[in-house]
């Protein structure tokens, strides 16, 4: 059984997938703690399920260093096989990043290497693509940078606004976040720093 800590910072539906998925007894993942750096909306959803969860806020800390120690120290406390970061709004830096990856995930509205970084569904419909999409991969130093697992395209309708398009991205990205984490947990997806590009 693979245990898991969720990082989110904002609504969590794909916290809630996961956490949905994981409350049949046949998927082989539990989502063990849920972590966020602000008081989230959907950290509601790790109350309604019953999972503990922390915060850590970086205004707290001196600096981003200071901010990521605690936020590994916490994460560890649950001693996770896995960290999915669904939604989680922050650079995680380098000491976090170095204890935990390759078994630090992320998923990102966008089909990396196109559209990293905070406003993906923006960019992508800035830059007039016809297709877009969804992309799980290893979280590395960069951003948005590390190992490719999984990606599944989405189309860019006529007229789609930056919401209307992330909303069909959800849908699918929920989908495939929980189908990866399935993968991972059967070994069907190896994590290693040097998956190759999907
Ligand atoms: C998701 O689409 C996720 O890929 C994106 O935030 C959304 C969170 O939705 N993350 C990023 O853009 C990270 N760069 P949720 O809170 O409803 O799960």
């Amino acid at each position: 059984m693979l245990s898991i800590v969720v990082l989110i910072s904002g609504g969590g539906s794909n916290l809630r997938a996961l956490l949905e998925a994981a409350a049949d007894a046949e998927y082989p993942a539990r989502i063990v703690a849920v972590g966020s750096d602000n008081d989230a909306p959907g950290l509601e959803y790790a109350e309604a399920f019953g999972i503990p969860s922390f915060t850590v806020v970086p205004t707290a800390f001196a600096d981003r260093a200071s901010w990521g120690d605690e936020l590994l120290a916490q994460v560890e406390s649950w001693s996770p096989d896995l960290v999915v970061c669904a939604g989680f709004m922050r650079i995680l830096p380098p000491r976090f990043v170095a204890a935990l990856s390759p078994n630090l995930i992320n998923t990102h509205p966008a089909l990396l290497p196109a559209f990293p970084g905070a406003h993906a569904v923006r960019d992508a419909l800035a830059a007039g693509v016809a297709e877009t999409g969804v992309t799980v991969h290893i979280v590395d130093e960069g951003v948005d940078t590390g190992p490719i697992l999984v990606q599944r395209v989405v189309p860019v309708l006529e007229g789609d606004t930056e919401f209307e398009l992330h909303e069909r991205i959800k849908t699918v990205e929920r989908d495939l976040l929980v189908q990866a984490v399935l993968d991972i947990a059967n070994n069907r997806i190896a994590l290693t720093s040097r998956a190759s590009s999907a």
